[in-house]
């Protein structure tokens, strides 16, 4: 058996940054919905420091907070209490164009349902946040191309989701994430709609973007899934209860 050092980011191919800001940092986090009866606090105090390239799964009872979680991670919203800094920059201070500029250059997103674009095909899903970016369109086929060779579907390129099977889809939603080359990959559930093949093939995918130093956070619900992560989370009525450090999975 081989020995795992605690940090994978000491592995990865990507320079730490200069001033080696944590890629995830949570003080304080609470997150309120509604108000008056209707009031749910679905965080509670969340403090979470995620070192540059570490990879990071979350698990926890339904209705425990982690999307919550994920979606202040993601920048889709910003916690009522405490402050998100996100490789060193305090989220909570942005503007909306700034917010959606680090959602497209420094975060990927992987959904349990894909979230593709019906009408679009494979390279066309792939090729969207680079024309939110602004890349020039021969370019931004070329990426495309590559990031769905990346994945083992460069032959489907010109197919619409409905003619792609669910681990085909899941597959093309991670060279979306990844075409951007974000520094932060984040997964909510990214297994839950696949058959234990596809749950293989994208497992080993997310694998290899943390091989590459990418931090990476994914929630599930399946320990085999939680197996392959570094780190393990868990979420109980919005506070942290265990946060514990393992070897990545021997067969990786
Ligand atoms: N937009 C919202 N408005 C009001 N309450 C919400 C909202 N989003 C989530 N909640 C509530 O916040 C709590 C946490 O929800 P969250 O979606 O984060 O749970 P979860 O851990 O992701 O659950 P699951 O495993 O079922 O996906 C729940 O009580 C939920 O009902
Ligand atoms: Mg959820």
């Amino acid at each position: 058996m081989s020995v795992v050092p605690a940090s994978p980011s000491a592995l990865g191919t990507r320079p730490a940054s200069v001033s080696e800001a944590p890629a995830i940092e949570l003080t304080g986090v609470h997150q309120v919905y509604g108000s008056g009866d209707g009031t749910v606090h679905a965080l509670r105090g969340i403090d979470l420091e995620v070192p540059a390239g570490q990879y990071v799964a979350v698990m926890g009872p339904s209705g425990s907070g982690k999307s919550t979680l994920m979606n202040i991670l993601g920048c889709l919203d910003i916690p009522s209490h405490g402050t998100y800094r996100l490789g060193g920059t305090d989220v909570g201070a942005l503007g909306d164009d700034d917010l959606a500029r680090i959602r497209n250059r420094s975060l990927g997103f992987v959904f349990q349902s894909f979230n593709l674009i019906q009408r679009m095909t494979a390279v066309s899903n792939v090729s969207l946040p680079m024309a939110y970016a602004a890349v020039p369109r021969a370019e931004r086929i070329e990426r495309a191309l590559a990031a769905l060779a990346r994945v083992g579907l460069h032959d489907r390129a010109d197919h619409v989701p409905q003619a792609l099977s669910g681990g085909q889809q899941q597959r093309v939603a991670i060279a979306r994430a990844l075409v951007m080359e974000p520094t932060v990959v984040l997964a909510d559930e990214p297994t839950g709609n696949l058959d234990s093949t596809s749950t293989g093939e994208v497992l080993d995918l997310l694998d290899s973007l943390a091989d590459e130093g990418r931090t990476i956070v994914v929630i599930t619900h399946e320990d085999d899934v939680a197996a392959r992560a570094g780190r393990v989370l868990t979420i109980a009525d919005g506070q942290i209860t265990t946060d514990t450090m393992e070897a990545r999975h021997a067969s990786h």
